[in-house]
This record gives structure tokens, sequence and C-alpha cells, in this order.
């Protein structure tokens, strides 16, 4: 037997991350949360608050308001957010920072700021387009004399022959596209797809017909497309506002050598504008109005809020309020503290008063002992890890006493210990060893402050 195993990629799939076991809010379609579904555990009138937040974003009735998770540090603000997106679905974009990311030395705070609001406004776009799609029957070039003068020959035409499951057609394709077609490594028996107006082309795979032949590389076998060969289509492109300013911050042009020169070096883009905004925003407004496009208005969530300081949030307040805006969800784990550059000024969650005002908050509350105990068995099952029932009481008891982090973070070194100690799962031993190599804040704030004592 030779041993052929496939190879999985490093993809988001295979790894864990923190808030993987989260599937969703796990609610029922009455709007009312499980005890424990989706891989959510409790915190039941938050995800339910939740639930009703994703029903006024789908039915766009949220836009420019703005939503605050708060709660201590690890009841589950984060992966409330996350399951919203999840529950929203990828065709409503999403974009998820912390506060401190809108500090760079780059860019500015508010500048930072309304990127991330315009990758968090969709627009779908429907077109149709004129296309030709089938398999590749023949595919021969057209040369003709180098009208250059000189030897050798160029192509003026490309002849292809297009078959689909109702017709057959053959066109005749300028050179430009040849090159297209070549780029994409078309061969006869493959199914394409041309754009009429643009001359674009792809190659969606091989054709079923030639399934059969013997071939080592991985190929993707698709069935010959359904009508005739020459068809409109109508297309729905998701993009984000974002999407738009970035494909139409253009390479500075100009006449002179350097520009020449940057260009050649490398596409650069101009900077994105508010200019330019303005007019990526009159064309949307000129799409929506035609019945082109359809905004779709998406979640901005904005985690550790108390980060901005008080220009960001006066932004917010402004953005908040524009024609076009997001959704935005806040969280935060603080209860009073100073607004961040607004001289010892204290407010509720360190965000500042107007806008406090305009915000619907949700509370979140720390986790009963036997919830910690379930949430703690979600996750050693999503590691893949086997634990004893003490075992697990054991974890559960510091997710009580220190907190829930500190618990979840026990369970991987506790499993290598078990695998050291050649045991099949993790047995209270493991985790006595865990917490004694791993110690909780508590623990090491007062080592270290017996150490101090001592030196003074
Ligand atoms: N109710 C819950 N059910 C399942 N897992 C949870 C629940 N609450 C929190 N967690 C998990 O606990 C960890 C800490 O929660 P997190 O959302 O980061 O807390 P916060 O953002 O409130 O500080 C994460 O891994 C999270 O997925
Ligand atoms: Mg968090």
């Amino acid at each position: 037997m030779v041993g052929i195993s496939e190879v999985k990629g490093n993809s988001r799939e295979n790894r864990t991350a923190a808030h993987t076991h989260i599937k969703g809010l796990g609610l029922r379609s009455d709007g009312y949360a499980e005890p424990s579904s989706g891989g959510f555990v409790g915190q039941v009138g938050a995800r339910e608050a939740c639930g009703v937040v994703v029903d006024l974003i789908k039915s766009k009735k949220m836009s420019g308001r703005a939503v605050l998770l708060a709660g201590p540090p690890g009841t589950g603000k984060t992966a409330c957010a996350l399951a919203v997106s999840q529950e929203l679905g990828t065709k409503v974009p999403f974009c998820p920072i912390v506060g401190s990311e809108v500090y760079s030395t780059e860019i500015k705070k508010t500048e930072a700021l309304m990127e991330n609001f315009r990758r968090a406004i969709g627009l779908r776009v429907r077109e149709t387009k004129e296309v030709y799609e089938g398999e590749v029957t023949e595919l021969t070039p057209e040369e003709a004399e180098n009208p250059l003068g000189g030897y050798g020959k160029t192509i003026s035409h490309l002849l292809i022959g297009l078959k689909s499951y109702k017709g057959t057609k053959k066109l005749r394709l300028d050179p430009s596209i040849y090159e297209a077609i070549q780029k994409e490594r078309v061969a006869v028996g493959d199914v394409i797809y041309l754009e009429a107006n643009t001359g674009a082309c792809k190659r969606v795979g091989r054709s079923d017909a030639y399934a059969t032949e013997f071939d080592l590389e991985a190929e993707e076998y698709v069935p010959i497309p359904k009508g005739e060969v020459h068809k409109k289509k109508e297309i729905v492109q998701d993009v984000t506002l974002h999407d738009l300013d970035t494909a139409n911050a253009r390479p500075q042009g100009g006449q002179d050598i350097m520009s020449m020169m940057g260009q050649l070096t490398k596409p650069k883009k101009t900077e994105i504008t508010d200019k330019l905004r303005e007019e990526i925003n009159k064309v949307v407004s000129r799409y929506i109005d035609q019945g082109v496009a359809e905004l779709v208005p998406g979640v901005l969530f904005i985690d550790e809020v108390h980060m901005l300081d008080i220009e960001c949030f006066t932004y917010l307040n402004r953005a908040l309020e524009s024609a076009i805006s997001p959704i935005v969800i806040l969280a935060s784990n603080r209860g009073k503290c100073a607004i961040r550059g607004a001289d010892e000024l204290v407010a509720a969650h360190g965000i500042p008063p107007d806008l406090l005002a305009r915000l619907l908050i949700i509370p979140t509350s720390p986790y009963s002992p036997e919830e910690v105990k379930m949430i703690i068995r979600i996750r050693a099952r999503i590691e893949g890890l086997s634990i004893s029932e003490p075992a697990l009481d054991k974890v559960a008891e510091h997710g009580v006493k220190v907190s829930l982090r500190y618990a979840l973070q026990l369970l991987t070194p506790a499993n290598l210990l078990a695998k050291v100690n050649r045991k099949s799962e993790i047995d209270v031993d493991d985790v006595a060893e865990c917490e004694d190599l791993f110690i909780d804040t508590q623990r090491s704030a007062n080592i270290v402050s017996a150490a101090d004592s001592f030196i003074s």
C-alpha cells in the first residue's frame, strides 16, 4: 500500500481560535434562546437582545444606530458580536476592529475609523451582462503578416468554437482577448465564460465530457452550460464602499518622466481622499436611485471601545448621523473610567455622555458554575481533548474562582502533560500540575509583591 494522504491546507477551518466553538446565537425561531445551543451557553438575555439586533439589521431598520455590549471580562461580549456576524451571513459586511487599532503613525485616527466605516457598508449591484459560455471545441489563431513589416507574423484574430447544451457558436475574437485566454490556459475541452462588453475571460473548469481522461492533476470538472452560448445573465456582486474606494484610487497620472518611472516600478495608488469618497457616494446614490444597486448596511464592531479618545468619539457621533451609515456595535468591560484625551473626565464605560445617550445597552453577566463547566466541556470537545469528569470539575472550579479565560487556557497545556505521562485523557493530576506551572494573576501578583517587600 502506497501512502497517499490528502494534504489539508493551513486554512481557517483547520485552526481553532478562541471563538471557534461559537456557531451563532443559538436562538429558536420564536427568538427565545436555548440554554445551550450554537456553541453558546447561558447569557440568555444578551443573546436574545442580540437576536433582536440581528432582526433589525436584516429589516434595515438599524442603520446609524449603535449598540453597546457591557459586562465584566470573559462574559462573552466578543463571542456575542461574532455570533451576530454569523447570524447575518456572509452577504452582510461585518468589520471587527479593536479600539486601539485606530492609533497608527501612518494615518489619522479619524481616517482609520472612516476606512472601517466604509468597510462595513455594502452595496449589492445587479447587472445584466451579455456573455458567451460554453465548452471550447476549437481554438485557432489566425495569423497575418506583421503590419510593421519585417519578419514573422502576428496573430490577427482568434477563432474559437463554443458548445453549450442548446447550441454552438463560432466567434472571432480580438488578439487582446487571446492574451487573456492564454493567461487562463484555456484548451479545447474547457468550459469558459466570456464577457461581451469587456472581453474578460474566465476558465470555469474542464468539461464533464472529458472526465474520464487520464489526468493526475487535480481538475475541476463542470457540466456543459445550459441554454444557448450567447445569453444575457444577471450578475449580482457584493462589494463594500471601501472596495470601491480602493478600486478607484487610480495610479497617479502625469506626463513627466518621474511619474512614468513610478508607474513602471509599481502601480502606486493615490490616497483615498475625501473628495474621492464624495464622488463615489454620488455615483452610489445615483445607482441606488436607478435601482441598479441596493445599499446593505453592515456592522462595524469596535471591541474595547474605551480605548478610543474624545476625537474619535465625536467623529463617531457625526458618522452615525450620515445618510449611509452601518450599525455600530461597541463592547467595553470598564465601568466608570476616564475618557481618553478629555482631561480626567470620567464617564460610564469611558464613553462621552452624548454618545452614551444614543446607545442601546446590552449587559452580559458572569456565569454560574454549571455554565462555566458546560463552556469548558464544549471547548475541550472543539480542541479534540478528552478529559475525565473530576478533572473537568477542577478546571471549572478555576473558571469560577479565577476567570473563565484562565480555565480555558489551562486545557491545552494540561493535555500536553497528559500526553507526556502517556495517559489517554486529562485527569486531576494533570490539571493540578498545570495550575502550579501556570499561575493565575492573583497568585503571581502576590508572589511579586512579597518579593518587593523583601527588597525594600
Ligand atoms: N456563553 C458562552 N458560551 C460559550 N463560550 C463562551 C461564552 N461566553 C464566553 N465564551 C468563551 O469564553 C472566552 C472569553 O469570552 P469573550 O467573548 O472573549 O469575553 P469578553 O469579550 O466579554 O471579555 C471566549 O473563548 C469565548 O468564546
Ligand atoms: Mg472581548
